[in-house]
């Protein structure tokens, strides 16, 4: 297995068309099939990256600011930010685009976690990532910081233990 890949080795970009199949009665793009899109494109990053099986760990908050309209063709870009022992952090930007208008926005950013696992669903371990450019540098950084914040919501890390978060909530954790 390969010790390090690049980030830009995961990119993935998928893009969809708003269907009326894919929409609430106001036309708007149903939120779950966004999370299934996202959830999906996040997934082939991940897969690019380990060349493994991967399953979905955990998603990130995600919000719902902006309505996606009815014939918008969606654009969902995701990348592996970093990756632990077996985890991926993949951070997906999907923005809404209604070409007669010429207009283009961003819609929805999130970070989704994946773990690869071997052929009975074991966790196994999956190479490093290379940060090259600003932006890949800056997710690379701060995916510590998530990936403790994350594992102390789902319990699986005690808040004492997650070092990374000291700063943000000004915590003691000598005490
Ligand atoms: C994800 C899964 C493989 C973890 O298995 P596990 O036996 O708990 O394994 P471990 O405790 O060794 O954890 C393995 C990795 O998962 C990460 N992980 C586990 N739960 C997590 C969570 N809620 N959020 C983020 N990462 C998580 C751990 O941090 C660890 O990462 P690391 O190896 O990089 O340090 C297991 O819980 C699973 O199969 N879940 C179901 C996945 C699935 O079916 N997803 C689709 C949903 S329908």
């Amino acid at each position: 297995m390969a010790k390090k890949k690049f980030a830009r080795e995961s990119a993935t970009i998928m893009t969809e068309m708003v269907l009326p199949n894919d929409t609430n009665t106001l036309n708007n793009l149903m939120g779950g099939r966004l999370m299934h899109w996202m959830d999906v494109v996040a997934a082939i990053a991940a897969q690019k990256h380990s060349n493994r099986i991967v399953v979905t760990a955990s998603a990130d908050s995600i919000s719902f600011k902006q309505p996606i309209k009815l014939g918008n063709v969606v654009t969902l870009e995701s990348k592996v930010t970093r990756a632990f022992n077996s985890s991926m952090e993949v951070y997906i930007e999907v923005t809404a685009e209604d070409i007669p208008a010429s207009t283009k926005i961003t819609t929805h950013r999130a970070f989704f976690t994946f773990v690869a696992v071997d052929q009975n669903g074991k966790p196994i371990e999956v190479p490093e990532v290379v940060p090259e450019t600003a932006e890949e540098e800056e997710l690379f950084e701060g995916a510590l910081r998530r990936r403790q914040l994350r594992l102390v919501l789902a319990k699986r890390m005690k808040p004492e233990d997650a070092v990374e978060l000291k700063s943000i909530f000004n915590l003691d954790i000598t005490k």
